[in-house]
């Protein structure tokens, strides 16, 4: 792909109001909001207000299975086989409460580098009888693939881990880790919260049972549009113990009998669904389908390799593999007192992040321009220069 393929992603720029007036370099964490998405709220109020609970046969009922099917286009996974949860942390939940564990096989496998979120929800599991094997990181946060197959026994029911590790964005290499865990008889799951949307995703190549993600940060379809895909041949064995109304082939019904599960990804959902996140969430992924992830990974490459080069002229450091075929979306750059600094940007209208041990996390996507990244990479190098922050300023948010 040649640069002129990309220039037309310029014009993105004015679909996302944000870009008006910050500097928006944060879509690992939330995903700037297209203008549309604006539209397809004020379609749901219009229709709950006008249609009523008529609106749940009319289009909400089924409504999971058609964001389900359209964000299975954008991930490489079948129509039918990704169902819709409020969080990743939740479809996780879901995924592995299709296995039980025995005496004999009742491990999860997990990376010291995964979300947190997830390990927790693993670690308070080993109380039903789960048994939770961490494998550490290297100090650099990676994580080796060897140390990954190495964990993996006949003891392993389930293999969950990060395709791109959230703090420095390092792409891992999964089929290794299939492969292993195929031999050993173990599940795998693949957490591609920092993956879809930013770089090419194809599950079913990709050969795992599960892989989760949301629509909130690189689909830019704000929270509450979760999904879990499942492998299409392996979906009729699958029996959530985490289930409900939803998952019901007759749910009208009101039978109070064993569940009859449908044969479609449904029947790994629950009870209602959240229908406003959807409509949040179908603008965000008919622009990522129109634009490409092809596409937006070039791009995404060249932002990212500019972070880089500035980071390197000003002096700083970062964790960021200098690989560029394993680097997704987000570039860690670690200055003398990188929280304040990330707190002084912020202030400035340059929205990134600060993580612990890895520093500022800048997240250009395809609606960035260049000179947002050259201007990003000039605040922040005037900020260190001039010491231009307070040492001592308290937390402004959450998310810092
Ligand atoms: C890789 C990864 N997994 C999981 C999560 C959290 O997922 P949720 O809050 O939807 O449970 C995040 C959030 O940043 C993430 O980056």
């Amino acid at each position: 792909m040649n640069g002129n393929d990309l220039d037309d992603l310029d014009r993105w720029h004015h679909e996302f109001p944000i870009l008006a007036d910050t500097v928006y370099m944060i879509s690992n964490s939330l995903g700037a909001m297209p203008a549309a998405a604006a539209d397809s709220l004020a379609d749901y109020a219009r229709t709950w207000a006008t249609r009523g609970v008529r609106a749940w046969e009319e289009r909400w009922w089924e409504m999971s299975r058609e964001i389900g099917d359209k964000i299975g286009a954008v991930i490489g996974a079948p129509a039918g086989s990704v169902s819709m949860h409020a969080n990743v942390t939740t479809a996780t939940a879901v995924a592995l409460s299709c296995l039980q564990p025995r005496p004999d096989r009742n491990r999860i496998v997990c990376l010291e580098s995964d979300f947190p979120s997830i390990i927790y929800l693993f670690r308070e599991m080993e109380s039903l009888g789960w048994q939770l094997v961490v494998v550490p990181a290297e100090p650099d946060f990676s994580v080796r693939t060897d140390r990954v197959v190495a964990a993996i026994d006949e003891r392993t029911a389930l293999v969950a881990f990060s395709h791109v590790l959230f703090k420095t964005s390092y792409i891992m290499d999964p089929a290794p880790i299939v492969v292993a865990a195929r031999k050993a008889g173990a599940h795998v799951l693949l957490d591609g919260y920092q993956s879809a949307g930013i770089i090419p995703v194809n599950v079913a190549a990709l050969g795992v049972d599960f892989f989760t993600g949301g629509c909130l940060k690189w689909l830019c379809g704000g929270p509450g549009a979760a999904f879990l895909a499942t492998r299409p041949d392996l979906l009729p064995t699958m029996r959530p113990r985490f289930t409900g109304w939803l998952a019901h082939r007759a749910p009208f019904a009101f039978d109070t009998g064993a569940l009859e599960p449908r044969d479609d990804a449904m029947r790994m959902m629950g009870g209602t669904p959240p229908i406003s996140a959807y409509y949040a969430s179908l603008p965000g992924l008919q622009i990522i389908t129109s634009v490409g992830v092809d596409r937006i990974r070039a791009r995404s490459k060249q932002m990212t390799a500019r972070v880089l080069e500035l980071a390197d002229r000003h002096g700083f450091r970062s964790i960021a593999t200098r690989d560029p075929e394993r680097l997704a979306g987000t570039v860690a750059v670690d200055p003398p007192d990188a929280l304040p600094v990330s707190r002084a940007l912020k202030a400035r209208d340059f929205l990134v992040d600060y993580r612990p041990g890895v520093g500022i996390r800048i997240s250009p996507h395809f609606y960035n321009t260049m000179d947002e990244i050259d201007r990003t990479m000039a605040t922040l190098a005037e900020i260190v220069e001039r010491k231009a922050y307070d040492r001592d300023a308290p937390a402004q948010s959450v998310v810092t």
